[in-house]
């Protein structure tokens, strides 16, 4: 599908591996609709793209919340062809601590975001893009992107939750391009390694030299934009459907 003059709606799109990849679809000619609840950051981002973006609040584990936004994409930009669900969070800790079990409640907020939100966002959004007229000689009216993780296939010490949580998403991954191929929507993942995002730019420098000595090669941390980079080639290659991908650099996570 050719990005020029398509509209994506990039959830987590405020910071991080969802900023970049606003900013790459952007750039390429792509109306973006930013879905994300830090609206400070959502609306600075949307302000900086300008023309053709717009940044609406929503919870992606929230019913109400992401038709509402489809309601406001709808309005402003009529349609939408692209979704690339990046919204996630972490709350790591041991199965049993030091305090004694993990609460419940810390694990199922995190499949709350990470898993539900972004089927969630994928059975709302599908159910319009498949009203879309063929955007491609194939017939294809919408492309999914997701975000799972290394952790889905190598989950470390205190990631229980994290990891059951990607490990969904990579296993949904294929019955939804199953369920949705008929309506011309194809569904694949993206499995990031150590990406330098606000999540690991806090750490300080020998921490994340420490972790960039884990890769393979090249012995650094990912960009978000080189994360970007795989989404840009997932929409623009027809022929990608039902997968996941890894974008890691050789990386394959130790226990800790
Ligand atoms: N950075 C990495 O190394 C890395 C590695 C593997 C996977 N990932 C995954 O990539 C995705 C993006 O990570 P990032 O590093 O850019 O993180 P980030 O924290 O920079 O960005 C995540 C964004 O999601 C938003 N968000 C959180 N909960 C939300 C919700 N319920 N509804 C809507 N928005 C919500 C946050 O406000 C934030 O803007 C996440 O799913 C993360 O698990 C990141």
């Amino acid at each position: 599908m050719e990005i020029n003059g398509k509209v994506a709606i990039v959830t987590g799109g405020a910071s991080g591996l969802g900023w970049a990849t606003s900013e790459l679809l952007h750039g390429m000619g792509a109306k973006v609709a930013i879905f994300d609840m830090n609206d400070t950051l959502g609306q600075e981002r949307a302000d900086t793209l300008g023309d053709g973006a717009a940044y609406f609040n929503v919870n992606v584990a929230d019913e109400e919340s992401v038709a509402a936004g489809i309601a406001g994409v709808q309005g402003s930009f009529d349609t939408f062809h692209i979704i690339c669900n990046y919204a996630g969070i972490g709350a790591p800790g041991r199965t049993v601590g030091r305090d004694g079990p993990m609460p419940l409640d810390w694990f199922k907020r995190v499949i709350d975001v990470n898993l539900i939100g972004t089927f969630n966002v994928i059975r709302l959004t599908a159910a319009v893009m498949r009203e879309n007229e063929p955007v491609t000689t194939d017939g294809c009216r919408g492309c999914i992107i997701n975000t799972a993780s290394v952790a889905a296939f190598e989950g470390q010490i205190g990631q229980a939750s994290y990891s059951a949580s990607k490990g969904g998403v990579v296993g949904m991954t294929l019955p939804i391009a199953r369920d949705l191929a008929s309506m011309g929507v194809r569904v694949n993942t993206i499995a990031p390694g150590l990406i330098n995002t606000p999540m690991l730019q806090g750490l300080p420098d020998p921490a994340k030299e420490s972790l960039a000595n884990t890769v393979l090669f090249p012995r650094r941390l990912g960009e978000p934009e080189e994360i970007a980079r795989v989404a840009q080639m997932l929409i623009e290659n027809d022929y990608m459907n039902g997968e996941t991908i890894r974008m890691d650099g050789g990386i394959r996570m130790q226990p800790k």
